[in-house]
């Protein structure tokens, strides 16, 4: 089955196309970044309009990428939610009427459900089931996953996403937008120990998150530490982005260990686009080696928001005989929980 999938949930267009017998044929992506950087985020209408503008030109070079034309498709998947409702809707509108003219099935495709199957489109992939620690912009959730579908909360932030956490403090320390990978590569100059940063709510039992608390300290020690024109040095920004990464790291690291003990599991993935983070990475191959557990996640593309995850979960659902119905629904908010075992 080959399926185009249509990622516009937020501020990225992404338009891709799996084949279920030959793997990932295309695979196009348009960043909005230069757009919303002035604005130091992402401006919702902005992305809507500038996704009316790229999807089309990237679904014809996803085609062509896969030398395949409109005709091969056998069905079309489209981020149907969480994320922002006009940006949505683009994707959804698109992918649905291309659906209906070509007289195949398409699918509204959870967001997080495809950054959680992300993995799979690596040569070795995970097998179910297996603990998910979901770190991206909007969200922070560890999930015990028994199949497609099967989705346990097992916990999740209070407030800040990991992702916006790393925004904010990239904002803080005066970096442009988005601060993510901004302040990983400024914390590679800071050194181990300099700041001694809180590990959020890693004392208390449960698998939540917070991370407002290591946010408010980090707004603190920056102050305390500019010069009376508000002025940081650059080595002592970089020992405070390494104390924040550390801080994170430390607090994800523990947690996923009491998810693996809890849970009896052993393997562990990660997804979202704080899974590129190379730190993150080091620290919970760290864990799962104590555990004698494994450790999954995907190449950094496909961390972030892009096609492939969602044409790849769009096809596993469609093979199974899932659809939509004629009404084109987007939810800007759907617990993944909710979601269900097609078929
Ligand atoms: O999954 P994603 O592309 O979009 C959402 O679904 O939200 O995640 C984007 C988030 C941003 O907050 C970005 O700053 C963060 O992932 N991010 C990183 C890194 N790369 C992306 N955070 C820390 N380290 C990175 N290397
Ligand atoms: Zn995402």
């Amino acid at each position: 089955m080959i399926v185009l999938g249509i990622e516009t949930s937020c501020d990225e267009t992404g338009v891709a196309v799996y084949d279920s017998e030959r793997g990932l044929l295309a695979d196009c992506l348009f960043s909005q970044v230069d757009i919303h950087a002035s604005y130091g985020g992402v401006v919702p209408e902005l992305a809507s309009r500038d996704h009316v503008r790229k999807t089309l030109p990237l679904i014809m070079e996803a085609l062509d990428k896969a030398s395949i034309s409109k005709t091969d498709l056998d069905g079309i998947a489209y981020t149907a939610g969480p994320g922002l409702v006009g940006a949505l809707l683009v994707g959804a509108s698109i992918g649905r009427s291309l659906g209906m003219g070509l007289g195949i099935p398409t699918l509204g495709v959870h967001h997080m459900e495809g950054h959680l199957l992300a993995p799979m489109l690596e040569a070795e992939p995970p097998q179910f089931p297996f603990v998910a620690l979901l770190v991206s912009g909007g969200h922070t959730q560890l999930v015990k996953v028994e199949a497609i579908g099967q989705y346990e909360l097992l916990g999740e932030s209070l407030d800040d996403a990991a992702g916006e956490a790393f925004d904010k403090v990239g904002k803080m320390l005066g970096l442009p937008y988005p601060g993510g990978p901004r302040v990983a590569a400024l914390a590679e100059n800071g050194r181990e120990g300099a700041f001694d940063f809180p590990r959020p709510m890693v004392n208390r039992p449960g698998l939540d998150f917070s991370f407002s608390g290591l946010k408010t300290f980090v707004r603190n020690t920056i102050a305390d530490q500019q010069d009376g024109g508000g002025n940081i040095d650059s080595q002592t920004a970089a020992d405070i982005a390494r104390a924040f990464e550390d801080a994170v790291v430390s607090t994800f690291v523990i947690k996923c260990r009491r998810a693996l003990q809890q849970t009896g599991l052993r393997t562990l993935i990660i997804a979202g686009g704080v899974s590129a983070n190379l730190r993150l990475r080091e620290g919970l191959q760290g864990l799962v080696d104590q555990l004698d557990s494994r450790l999954y996640y995907a190449q950094p593309r496909y961390c972030t928001d892009n096609g492939a995850m969602i044409a790849y979960a769009g096809c596993k659902r469609l093979q199974a005989g899932q659809r939509d119905d004629l009404e084109i629904i987007v939810m800007p908010r759907w617990p993944l929980d909710t979601l269900q075992t097609p078929g």
